[in-house]
Protein backbone atom coordinates (compact mmCIF):
# COMPACT_ATOMS: atom_id res chain seq x y z
CA UNK A 1 0.00 0.00 0.00
CA UNK A 2 1.10 3.38 -0.87
CA UNK A 3 1.64 5.86 2.06
CA UNK A 4 2.07 9.19 2.33
CA UNK A 5 5.25 10.86 3.06
CA UNK A 6 5.55 12.76 6.56
CA UNK A 7 3.38 15.42 6.84
CA UNK A 8 4.90 18.23 9.26
CA UNK A 9 3.85 21.89 10.21
CA UNK A 10 7.01 24.33 9.96
CA UNK A 11 6.73 28.25 11.10
CA UNK A 12 7.12 30.15 7.35
CA UNK A 13 10.54 32.00 7.26
CA UNK A 14 10.87 33.36 3.95
CA UNK A 15 7.55 33.30 1.95
CA UNK A 16 9.30 30.71 -1.27
CA UNK A 17 7.26 30.23 -4.76
CA UNK A 18 5.12 27.63 -3.63
CA UNK A 19 3.62 29.32 -0.71
CA UNK A 20 3.46 32.30 -2.86
CA UNK A 21 1.43 30.13 -5.16
CA UNK A 22 -0.74 29.29 -2.63
CA UNK A 23 -1.36 32.52 -1.50
CA UNK A 24 -2.70 33.22 -4.99
CA UNK A 25 -4.63 30.05 -4.76
CA UNK A 26 -6.21 31.41 -2.27
CA UNK A 27 -6.91 34.97 -3.66
CA UNK A 28 -4.70 36.30 -0.91
CA UNK A 29 -1.88 37.96 -2.91
CA UNK A 30 1.78 37.90 -2.37
CA UNK A 31 1.96 41.60 -1.09
CA UNK A 32 0.08 39.71 2.28
CA UNK A 33 2.10 40.70 5.56
CA UNK A 34 1.51 38.43 8.59
CA UNK A 35 0.22 40.85 11.56
CA UNK A 36 1.87 40.62 15.80
CA UNK A 37 -0.67 38.08 16.27
CA UNK A 38 -0.63 35.58 13.45
CA UNK A 39 0.95 32.45 13.09
CA UNK A 40 1.72 31.38 9.57
CA UNK A 41 2.93 27.79 8.94
CA UNK A 42 3.89 25.85 6.09
CA UNK A 43 2.39 21.94 5.32
CA UNK A 44 5.04 20.19 4.02
CA UNK A 45 4.77 16.79 2.84
CA UNK A 46 8.38 15.78 3.08
CA UNK A 47 10.55 18.62 3.00
CA UNK A 48 7.96 20.32 0.21
CA UNK A 49 5.65 23.04 0.91
CA UNK A 50 2.28 21.65 0.10
CA UNK A 51 -0.04 24.20 1.86
CA UNK A 52 -0.85 26.71 4.17
CA UNK A 53 -1.74 27.35 7.74
CA UNK A 54 -2.45 31.37 8.43
CA UNK A 55 -3.69 31.79 12.43
CA UNK A 56 -4.42 34.81 14.93
CA UNK A 57 -3.79 34.10 18.41
CA UNK A 58 -6.42 35.51 20.86
CA UNK A 59 -5.04 33.42 23.65
CA UNK A 60 -7.46 31.46 24.78
CA UNK A 61 -8.98 31.10 21.52
CA UNK A 62 -7.10 31.04 18.35
CA UNK A 63 -8.34 31.95 15.12
CA UNK A 64 -7.76 30.09 11.79
CA UNK A 65 -7.66 32.42 8.96
CA UNK A 66 -6.78 29.74 6.27
CA UNK A 67 -5.87 26.72 5.77
CA UNK A 68 -5.32 25.18 2.29
CA UNK A 69 -3.79 22.50 0.63
CA UNK A 70 -2.72 22.56 -2.77
CA UNK A 71 -5.25 21.55 -5.57
CA UNK A 72 -3.70 17.90 -6.81
CA UNK A 73 -2.70 16.71 -3.11
CA UNK A 74 -6.49 17.25 -1.95
CA UNK A 75 -8.47 15.32 -0.57
CA UNK A 76 -5.76 12.59 0.50
CA UNK A 77 -5.42 13.50 4.07
CA UNK A 78 -2.85 16.23 4.25
CA UNK A 79 -5.24 19.11 5.67
CA UNK A 80 -6.70 16.68 8.12
CA UNK A 81 -3.19 15.47 9.44
CA UNK A 82 -1.70 19.51 8.99
CA UNK A 83 -5.74 20.20 11.22
CA UNK A 84 -4.11 18.20 13.68
CA UNK A 85 -0.41 18.95 14.39
CA UNK A 86 -1.97 22.68 14.23
CA UNK A 87 -4.62 21.65 17.60
CA UNK A 88 -1.40 19.52 19.07
CA UNK A 89 0.12 22.44 19.27
CA UNK A 90 -2.66 25.32 20.17
CA UNK A 91 -3.28 22.68 23.20
CA UNK A 92 0.53 23.08 24.31
CA UNK A 93 -0.06 26.67 23.91
CA UNK A 94 -3.14 26.48 26.17
CA UNK A 95 -5.21 27.26 23.87
CA UNK A 96 -8.67 25.66 24.21
CA UNK A 97 -10.95 27.22 21.34
CA UNK A 98 -10.32 27.33 17.64
CA UNK A 99 -12.93 29.43 15.59
CA UNK A 100 -13.05 29.87 11.79
CA UNK A 101 -15.28 30.73 9.31
CA UNK A 102 -16.30 30.08 6.02
CA UNK A 103 -18.36 30.23 2.72
CA UNK A 104 -21.52 28.66 2.68
CA UNK A 105 -20.68 27.02 -0.68
CA UNK A 106 -17.68 25.95 0.23
CA UNK A 107 -16.64 22.30 -0.16
CA UNK A 108 -14.30 22.97 3.05
CA UNK A 109 -17.42 23.17 5.46
CA UNK A 110 -18.06 19.87 4.90
CA UNK A 111 -14.30 19.20 5.92
CA UNK A 112 -14.34 21.06 9.19
CA UNK A 113 -17.78 19.53 10.39
CA UNK A 114 -16.03 15.92 9.72
CA UNK A 115 -12.85 17.24 12.14
CA UNK A 116 -15.12 18.50 14.65
CA UNK A 117 -16.19 21.66 14.00
CA UNK A 118 -19.74 22.92 14.56
CA UNK A 119 -22.02 25.68 13.17
CA UNK A 120 -21.85 29.00 15.67
CA UNK A 121 -23.59 31.49 13.10
CA UNK A 122 -23.81 33.03 10.14
CA UNK A 123 -22.38 36.17 8.65
CA UNK A 124 -24.84 37.64 6.16
CA UNK A 125 -23.18 38.76 2.80
CA UNK A 126 -19.81 38.36 4.94
CA UNK A 127 -18.09 38.35 1.36
CA UNK A 128 -17.25 40.49 -1.59
CA UNK A 129 -19.58 38.17 -3.95
CA UNK A 130 -22.82 38.30 -1.38
CA UNK A 131 -22.21 34.70 -0.20
CA UNK A 132 -22.26 34.16 3.43
CA UNK A 133 -19.84 32.84 6.34
CA UNK A 134 -20.18 30.37 8.17
CA UNK A 135 -19.04 30.70 12.09
CA UNK A 136 -17.23 27.62 13.26
CA UNK A 137 -15.87 26.55 16.59
CA UNK A 138 -13.45 23.99 17.98
CA UNK A 139 -13.12 22.68 21.59
CA UNK A 140 -9.67 21.62 21.68
C1 LIG B 1 -10.34 22.15 2.89
C2 LIG B 1 -8.97 21.49 2.70
C3 LIG B 1 -7.91 22.22 3.50
C4 LIG B 1 -9.06 20.02 3.16
O1 LIG B 1 -7.79 19.42 3.03
P1 LIG B 1 -7.65 18.02 2.28
O2 LIG B 1 -6.25 17.57 2.41
O3 LIG B 1 -8.21 18.15 0.90
O4 LIG B 1 -8.66 17.11 3.15
P2 LIG B 1 -8.39 15.63 3.68
O5 LIG B 1 -8.02 14.77 2.51
O6 LIG B 1 -7.47 15.67 4.83
O7 LIG B 1 -9.85 15.22 4.16
C5 LIG B 1 -10.14 14.95 5.50
C6 LIG B 1 -11.59 14.56 5.63
O8 LIG B 1 -12.44 15.58 5.10
C7 LIG B 1 -13.23 15.07 4.04
N1 LIG B 1 -13.27 16.04 2.96
C8 LIG B 1 -12.25 16.70 2.40
N2 LIG B 1 -12.68 17.49 1.38
C9 LIG B 1 -14.03 17.28 1.34
C10 LIG B 1 -15.06 17.76 0.50
N3 LIG B 1 -14.80 18.61 -0.50
N4 LIG B 1 -16.33 17.37 0.74
C11 LIG B 1 -16.60 16.48 1.73
N5 LIG B 1 -15.67 15.97 2.54
C12 LIG B 1 -14.40 16.37 2.34
C13 LIG B 1 -12.50 13.83 3.57
O9 LIG B 1 -13.39 12.90 2.99
C14 LIG B 1 -11.92 13.30 4.86
O10 LIG B 1 -12.91 12.60 5.61
P3 LIG B 1 -12.51 11.44 6.65
O11 LIG B 1 -11.82 12.12 7.78
O12 LIG B 1 -13.81 10.86 7.03
O13 LIG B 1 -11.61 10.51 5.89
C15 LIG B 1 -8.57 21.47 1.19
O14 LIG B 1 -9.52 20.78 0.45
C16 LIG B 1 -8.35 22.85 0.58
O15 LIG B 1 -7.23 23.36 0.59
N6 LIG B 1 -9.40 23.47 0.02
C17 LIG B 1 -9.29 24.78 -0.60
C18 LIG B 1 -9.00 25.85 0.40
C19 LIG B 1 -10.12 26.06 1.38
O16 LIG B 1 -11.29 26.14 1.00
N7 LIG B 1 -9.75 26.17 2.67
C20 LIG B 1 -10.67 26.46 3.72
C21 LIG B 1 -10.80 27.94 3.93
S1 LIG B 1 -10.29 28.31 5.57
Amino acid sequence: MYRLPKVSLVPLKKKNEAFISLLHQQEIGSTWIKSEQDQVYEIQLGKQCVGLVMLSMIAPEANLINLAVEKPLQNMGIGKQALQLLIKKLTRSKVSMLHLEVREQSPALRFYLRQGFYSTGLRKAYYADGEHAILMTKQI
